[in-house]
This record gives C-alpha cells, structure tokens and sequence, in this order.
C-alpha cells in the first residue's frame, strides 16, 4: 500500500442556505433613490434582493443554513467537528458569530471561528475547512457563510444600495470516496487596493463616535467600476489557474458557481474563460449580491435543482473585500444526499 491509498479525500456532503422572506424590489428601490428598474437589470441583473427584519441576525440566519445542510447530508449537529463561518457582519464584534452558531447547534467544545475575506468568504472557508481536515484533526466540519449587508447598507447611496442583499449559505465537509472532492484550490488578495471596497467606521481606526454616525463612516463605500474591474481579471485568471491544478480544462468543467455580484461579471468571465454561460449557475436576480452568503447559496440552490450530477466537475470563484479572491474546483459526489427539503 503507497502514501497516496492512505491519502483521505474531502469534499461536499450536503449543502443548505437561508434568506429572509421580505422582498425589496427595483420598484420599492425607485421610491428611495434617484434609481430605474432599466438601470439596476442593465448594469447588474438584479431584480430583487430579501432583506432581514429587525430581530434577524446572522447567526439566525447560518443557524437555518446549517440545519438545512445538516440534514441533506444526513447528519446530527453532534457529526460535527469543527465550524467556520465567513461573515463581514457578525452579530457583533466578538464573540464570533461561529460560537453562537455553535451554542445555538447545542454544540458544547468544539472548535468554531469567524473568517472575514469579503464576498470570497465562502470559498476561504472551505479552504481551510478542508485544509484542517486533510491535518488529520477534525473529521466533519461546518462551513457557513453568511451576511447581513442591508444592516451596512447606506440607502442614500443609489451606488450600492440596489445592489446588496441579505443570506446564509451553508455546507457540511467531510470525506468522500477517492478521486471526488476537492481537487484544487487558490486563495489570494491584493491588500494595496483593500480602499475600494470598505467600511471605513467601527474598527480601532475609526472607532464608533457620534461623528462617525453622522458622515454615515458605518456604512459600505466602494468604488464600483475598480471592483468590477478586479473582478473581470480576477475570475478568469483565478479559475483558469485552478482548473489547470486540477489537471482540467475549461471544457471539462460541468458548472461553475460564482460569486453573484453582476451578471455583466459573470458574463465576462463566461466569455473569458470559453466556458458556455449555461453552465454558470446564476441567481443575482433574486438575491442581489449577499457578500460571504453568495456561492454558498447558489451552491445549495444548484445542488437543489438536481441538475449537478454525482462525478461533475464544479468551480467555486469569488472575489471580494480585501481585495480578496477565492477559487476551488471539485468533483461532486452526491453519494450522502438523503433529502432536498
Ligand atoms: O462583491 C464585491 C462587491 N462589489 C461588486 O461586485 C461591484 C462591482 N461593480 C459593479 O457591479 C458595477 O461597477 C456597478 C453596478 C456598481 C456600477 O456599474 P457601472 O457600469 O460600473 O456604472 P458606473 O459606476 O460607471 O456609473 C455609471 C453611471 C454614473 O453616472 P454618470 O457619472 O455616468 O453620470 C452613476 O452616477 O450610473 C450612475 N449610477 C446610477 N444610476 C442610476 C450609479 N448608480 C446608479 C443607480 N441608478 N443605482
């Protein structure tokens, strides 16, 4: 027997996601800021995006992501080892959103921690989620990312208050037969540009004052076209490398789950990368862009769908706050799905 028989192999066992029910549409948007339904559809895709009552917060939300993912891998919150949850807006600053998560599972010890890589949250987590697997330490790990963007969302900005909206996506790891799971993975940032995408308030730079409150500093700024340009490199560069680790090519890549920001990105990308468009799983249009929720929850809603098949191959890329970006490639295993609920 060689080093590679004994070699374990990890990958997706089930998967969940959870959006809030309430509804904000481009009409409702219209009423609010100098904005048009034809300009939030041609620049984004966007039609409607839920939103978080009052007494909703993340860890609400991962908490019913998780329970879903739980059961569509057929397992007890007492299967889990080990929880990380990608987030930019935590219940509050500490403790982490993943040890209330973990308290709420009615978990005792196990470890859990936060994760922040912007909307390439998801894709970190499921990084080092395998990473620690892989280590030998953990067997089944959670991993959830999951944001409350409407609660950092300045609705005076029609720049980015169309296009944000609130979500969990969640997803047991553990292991699967040889040659399916992860098969590759890249994570990466751009610290020197981190400007174009922040939230300036709140932090030990700028700590929450009633000046702060008052040039609205608590607030998401960006600068939109650097970020889409970011993005449009991003992608294709990230996935073509990933793809290659792999040992793949582009043709041989059954669905591609991006981070849902723009359809013009994904657009993009899709021509890029000469992967048809029908194979990037999109759902913008529902949920505009929910940050660290966003390949979780499309994951879950492609996985849902029947249409991704035991053996296909599947690429996870996103880009985000950081600048950050992530890319995975996997070959689905539908071996533990018992249920879609
Ligand atoms: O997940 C990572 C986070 N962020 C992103 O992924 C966002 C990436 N960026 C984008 O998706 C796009 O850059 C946006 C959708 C944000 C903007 O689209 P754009 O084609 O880059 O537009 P722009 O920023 O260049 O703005 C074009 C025009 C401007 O007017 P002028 O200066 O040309 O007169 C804006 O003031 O559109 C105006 N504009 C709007 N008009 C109507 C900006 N927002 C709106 C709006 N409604 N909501």
């Amino acid at each position: 027997m060689g080093v590679n028989d004994l070699k374990r192999h990890f990958g997706v066992l089930g998967t969940g996601s959870a959006a809030p029910e309430r509804i904000l549409t481009n009409a409702e948007l219209e009423t609010m800021v100098d904005t048009s339904d034809e300009w939030i559809v041609s620049r984004t895709g966007i039609r409607e995006r839920r939103i978080a009552d009052e007494g909703t917060t993340s860890s609400m939300l991962a908490y019913e992501a998780a329970l879903q993912a739980l059961r569509s891998a057929n397992m007890d919150p007492q299967d889990l080892d080990l929880i990380i949850c990608a987030t930019v807006t935590p219940d509050m600053a500490f403790p982490a959103t993943a040890c209330l998560l973990q308290d709420l599972l009615g978990l005792r010890t196990i470890p859990a921690f936060d994760l922040s890589a912007g909307c390439s949250g998801f894709g970190y987590a499921l990084s080092v989620a395998e990473s620690m697997l892989v280590g030998g330490s953990y067997k089944n790990a959670l991993v959830v990312g999951v944001d409350v963007l409407s609660r950092i969302t300045d609705y005076e900005d029609r720049s980015t208050c169309v296009l944000f909206g609130d979500g969990a996506g969640a997803a047991i790891l553990g292991e699967v037969p040889e040659g399916y799971g992860f098969l590759a993975s890249e994570l990466g940032a751009e610290g020197s540009s981190g400007s174009v995408l922040q939230l300036p308030g709140g932090g030990s730079r700028m700590p929450a004052s009633a000046r702060s409150v008052q040039e609205r500093q608590h607030y998401i700024k960006m600068q939109g076209s650097e970020v889409f340009k970011f993005a449009v490199r991003i992608l294709d560069e990230s996935a073509r490398r990933v793809i290659a680790k792999a040992g793949l090519n582009p043709e041989d890549i059954h669905w591609v789950v991006p981070h849902q920001a723009n359809v013009r990105i994904i657009r993009s990308a899709a021509t890029r990368l000469a992967i048809p468009e029908e194979r990037f799983f999109v759902n913008v249009e529902r949920y505009g862009n929910t940050s660290a929720a966003s390949i979780g929850l499309a994951l879950d809603e492609l996985a849902r769908s029947g249409d991704v098949q035991d053996g296909d191959y599947v690429v996870l890329v996103g880009f985000g706050a950081g600048l950050t970006w992530s890319a995975l490639v996997m070959k689905w295993w539908a071996g533990n799905e018992v249920c879609h609920d």
